[in-house]
C-alpha cells in the first residue's frame, strides 16, 4: 500500500506540470521515462503507434487487457491528477469549489444548453429523476426494451408496482428497420413514454433514436433515452438527436472519475419533470419565518432544479480534464476508433466462419459501436469468462434477460494486437 502510494505521488509529480497543460499541447512530454510523440488533432484511427502512446497515459495494467469499458471506463494519469490537486485545494482552504464548470463543458461536450444539464452521480440516478418526474397515470404505459440494464428497467418497474401503472417491452431486431417494426406494433394509446437504451448493455445494439424520435412524435409520447454508453462512445449532438431526456454518465466511456453522471432535459420539457428531492440550488426563492405561512416560490429556471446541495469539486474538476482530453483527440476521431476496433473484432470472428461461434450483434453499420456480443455453442458463457480471466482478459457477460453471453468492449486504450489476441483465443476456446 505504502509502495503503490509512493509510485503514485512520484507519478503524479511528474504528470502535475502536464496535467495543467491544455490538451493540444501534450506532444513531447516525459512521462514516467517515455516521450509521448502525440500530436493530437492528427490521429488516424489506424495509425497504431499514436494510440500505443495514448495507452500510456493511463495506468492500465500492462499485463492486462482490459476490455471491459461498457462497465468502467479507467481515466488516464491528468484526470486522476486533476482530482488528486483539487481534493488537495479544498482540503487545505476548506473551501467547497464549485461544479458550474462542469455544468458548461458537459453541455458543450453533447451539444446542449448548460440550462438543460442536471449534475447527477451515475446514470441510475437520471433515469430516476426522469421517471419519477414525469407526470404519469396509473391507466398510462411505459414502453422498454427487451434488453434493459436493471438501470434502465428498475425504476419504471418500481413506479409502476407503486404506482399502476404498465410496463410493456418491444424486442430489438436485427437491424434498425426491424426494431422500428417491432416497437411501431407495440405502441397503443395509452402509450406515454418510450424509454430505450442508445447502445444497449447486453449486445451493443446501437438505436435509431432520431427514428424513434420522429415515430414517437405521431403520437406525442415522450422519448427517454439511456445513454449509459453514449457520451464518450459515441460523437452525441443532443439536440440534433431530438430526444426530450438522456442519461449518461462520465465514468464508462468518457474516462472520468466515478460517481459522476448527467442527465439532459430539453429546455421546453423542463417543466414536465417535477423535481422531487429538492435543496440548495434548486429553489428560486424560499422562506420559513414569513407569513403567511413556510413556502417554496418556485424552483430555478433550468435543470439545477434537480441537482442540489455540497458536490465533490475535486470529481468533477476530473470530469472537466476528461472532457479536454476526448476534446484534445477529438469526439469524432474517438468514436471511429472505438467502432475500428470493434468492427475489426466482429469482422475476424465472423470470419473464423467456425460452427460454435454465434455473433449476437448487428452487423449493420449504423446498428453497432464500441460493443461486441457473441456466445459459443460448446461453452457456457460463464466458464469462457473464467478461462478469459486465466489468460488475462477482462471482459464482462451478461445473464441479463437470459442473453447469455460475452460482450467486450473497445476503447482508446486499446489496439488492434489486443483484438488479434483475443480472436486467437476465442478461436481456441471454441475448438475445446
Ligand atoms: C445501459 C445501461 N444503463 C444504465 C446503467 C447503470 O449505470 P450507472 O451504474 O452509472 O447507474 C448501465 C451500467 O452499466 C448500463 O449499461
Amino acid at each position: 500500500m505504502a509502495t503503490s502510494r509512493r509510485t503514485f505521488i512520484k507519478n503524479a509529480a511528474q504528470l502535475s506540470a502536464l496535467s495543467l497543460l491544455p490538451i493540444s499541447s501534450y506532444s513531447n512530454k516525459a512521462i514516467d521515462g517515455k516521450t509521448l510523440e502525440i500530436n493530437l488533432k492528427s490521429a488516424r484511427v489506424d495509425d497504431e503507434s499514436f494510440w500505443n502512446m495514448l495507452r500510456h497515459q493511463f495506468p492500465l495494467d500492462s499485463h492486462r487487457t482490459y476490455f471491459n469499458n461498457g462497465t468502467m471506463g479507467p481515466s488516464p494519469y491528468p484526470v486522476i491528477e486533476a482530482v488528486y490537486q483539487k481534493m488537495m485545494a479544498v482540503d487545505s482552504t476548506g473551501d467547497y469549489g464549485s461544479s458550474e464548470e462542469s455544468r458548461k463543458n458537459l453541455a458543450q461536450f453533447v451539444h446542449a444548453n448548460e440550462d438543460e444539464i442536471c449534475l447527477t452521480h451515475n446514470v441510475t440516478e437520471g433515469i430516476n429523476i426522469i421517471c419519477w418526474g414525469l407526470n404519469l397515470s396509473k391507466d398510462d404505459e411505459i414502453l422498454i426494451t427487451n434488453h434493459e440494464h436493471v438501470g434502465g428497467a428498475l425504476p419504471w418497474l418500481s413506479r409502476a408496482k407503486i404506482q399502476g401503472m404498465k410496463v410493456n417491452y418491444f424486442e430489438l431486431g436485427h437491424n434498425a428497420e426491424e426494431t422500428l417494426a417491432n416497437l411501431n406494433k407495440k405502441i397503443t394509446k395509452k402509450t406515454k413514454v418510450i424509454a430505450v437504451p442508445h447502445v444497449v448493455c447486453t449486445i451493443g445494439q446501437v438505436q435509431p433514436i432520431k427514428e424513434i424520435v420522429a415515430l414517437a412524435k405521431q403520437f406525442n409520447i415522450e422519448v427517454f433515452v439511456d445513454g449509459a454508453h453514449g457520451a464518450g462512445m459515441l460523437n452525441l449532438n443532443l439536440h440534433e438527436l431530438g430526444c426530450d431526456y438522456y442519461a449518461s454518465c462520465c465514468h464508462k466511456w468518457m474516462c472520468g472519475p466515478k460517481g459522476t453522471g448527467f442527465v439532459y432535459i430539453k429546455k421546453e420539457a423542463l417543466d414536465r419533470i417535477q423535481p422531487y428531492f429538492v435543496g440548495a440550488g434548486s429553489d428560486s426563492g424560499w422562506n420559513v419565518v414569513d407569513l403567511p405561512q413556510p413556502s417554496i416560490k418556485g424552483y430555478v429556471s433550468n435543470a439545477h432544479r434537480y441537482d442540489y446541495g455540497t458536490q465533490n469539486a475535486a470529481l468533477w474538476s476530473g470530469v472537466n480534464v476528461a472532457i479536454a482530453f476526448l476534446d484534445g483527440i477529438t469526439m469524432p476521431v474517438i468514436e471511429a476508433r472505438v467502432k475500428f476496433l470493434a468492427s475489426k473484432l466482429q469482422n475476424d470472428l465472423l470470419n473464423l466462419k467456425h460452427s460454435n461461434i454465434e455473433m449476437l450483434t448487428s452487423t449493420e453499420e449504423k446498428s453497432r459501436a464500441g460493443i461486441i456480443a457473441f456466445r459459443l455453442k460448446n461453452m457456457d458463457y460463464t466458464k469462457f469468462q473464467g478461462e478469459a480471466g486465466i489468460a488475462n482478459f477482462r471482459i464482462r457477460v451478461v445473464p441479463e434477460n437470459g442473453v447469455n453471453c460475452i460482450r467486450i468492449s473497445t476503447h482508446i486504450y486499446n489496439s488492434i494486437e489486443e483484438v488479434t489476441r483475443f480472436v486467437r483465443f476465442v478461436e481456441e476456446m471454441a475448438a475445446k
